[in-house]
């Protein structure tokens, strides 16, 4: 299929960023708490109404396009209908960036070929571990031979924008163990990580089992070990979670910490436009019907987004440039070596970035 990218309008000036949500999976991970589901029945009805949603916004500059889930590629063919329908519908900048979220179970060599003739530049797959008895206790349904093989068909895809997903922290890891999944995601040489501490989320099946976890300082050691590896292999952290080789940070995470308005598609998507924020109603079924489909809608205050901007430029390993806010909760924080100022700029110390939930709790609790 050939790739039907239109180029900039110049009479839609407002340059969007676009997340499309896709809630299926082939099946549910132990850990995870994203709204996603397994019910393959529903995959046509959902995508029609996706590309309904998509049609309502036709005409629209966009600069980057996020296809995130749940599992995007467990719907095949519906995915490609979705791909089909943005760049139907959209005007896209020279340098745009249009990612698909994936996992090893559903990334054949096909459709992975296709959706990059389509436009598709960025591929982020997951892969948590490269241990196969750690992937099998996570809930994976693939095995670390399976993530070679994806990587193997997104390159050939001529795909040369590729994140993986890791994680650290998840039961029975050891430091060496560790180690070697560093060592197989270093050889498939990808342009971006985010590597995760796992999460134990309440509703989940691990929340209520017996693990044998890693502890805190291990977990820690863990951490340092990620950074570490990784900057001296050129690939550099520039968020908490998130590490990249220069000039390949991800252009929608790097804008969604900055002021920029976003659209959100799609059963659970969030938007923040024109000064709005709102959410699609997190249920299939219902977004299908169309009944209430959007939530929320609130105006948000000057003083709620100057926060929000101001916690989400403290992720960023640069942090952000102080103009002397919130002294209250700042000159504290810095007494106590969380936070730190360099020349105009102020972030997260060290043990500030080991402590980081609670640095951002001071700010939302008043
Ligand atoms: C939507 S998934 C990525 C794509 C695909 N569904 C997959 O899992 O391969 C988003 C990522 O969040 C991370 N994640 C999900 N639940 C987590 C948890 N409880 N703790 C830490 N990381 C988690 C995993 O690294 C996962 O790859
Ligand atoms: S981690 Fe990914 S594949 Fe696993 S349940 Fe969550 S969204 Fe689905």
């Amino acid at each position: 299929m050939n790739c039907r990218r239109r180029h900039l309008c110049l009479f839609s000036s407002l340059i969007n960023m676009i997340y499309i949500h896709i809630p299926f999976c082939l099946r549910k991970c132990l850990y995870c708490d994203f709204y996603s589901i397994t019910d393959s029945s529903l995959y046509e009805a959902y995508t029609e109404a996706v590309i309904k949603e998509i049609k309502e916004h036709k005409g629209k500059n966009v600069e980057t396009v996020y296809i995130g889930g749940g599992t995007p590629t467990s719907i095949g063919d519906g995915l490609k209908s979705i791909i089909e329908a943005v760049t139907d519908n959209f005007y896209f900048s020279e340098d745009y960036e249009f990612t698909v979220e994936t996992n090893p179970k559903t990334s054949d060599s096909l459709l992975i070929n296709e959706i990059a003739q389509m436009g598709v530049n960025r591929i982020s797959l997951g892969a948590q571990s490269f241990i196969d008895s750690e992937l099998k206790t996570l809930g994976r349904i693939h095995t670390s031979k399976e993530i070679f093989d994806s990587v193997e068909a997104i390159r050939r895809a001529g795909i040369n924008n590729l994140s993986l997903d890791l994680m650290f922290g998840i039961p029975n890891q050891t430091i060496e163990t560790l180690g070697k999944s560093l060592e197989c995601v270093l050889s498939l040489d990808p342009e971006h990580i985010s590597a995760y501490s796992l999460i134990l989320e309440e509703g989940t099946p691990f929340y209520n089992m017996d693990l044998s976890l890693p502890n805190e300082d291990t977990e820690r050691e863990m951490y340092y070990l990620i950074n570490e590896t990784l900057e001296n292999n050129g690939i550099y952290r520039y968020e908490i979670s998130n590490y990249a080789k220069k000039g390949m940070e991800s252009k929608h995470n790097t804008r969604y910490w900055k002021d920029y308005e976003y659209i959100g598609i799609g059963a659970g998507a969030h938007s923040y436009n024109n000064g709005k924020r709102y959410n699609n109603v997190c249920d299939v079924g219902k977004y299908i019907t169309g009944s209430e489909r959007k939530e929320n809608i609130t105006f948000i205050s000057h003083e709620e987004r100057n926060l929000e901007l101001f916690m989400l430029g403290l992720r960023l390993k640069n942090g952000i440039i102080y103009n002397g806010e919130y002294p209250e909760k700042v000159n504290p924080l810095i007494k106590k070596g969380l936070l730190e100022l360099c020349g105009n700029n102020l972030k997260l110390t060290p043990r500030g970035t080991d402590l980081a939930n609670l640095v951002f709790m001071e700010f939302t609790n008043d």
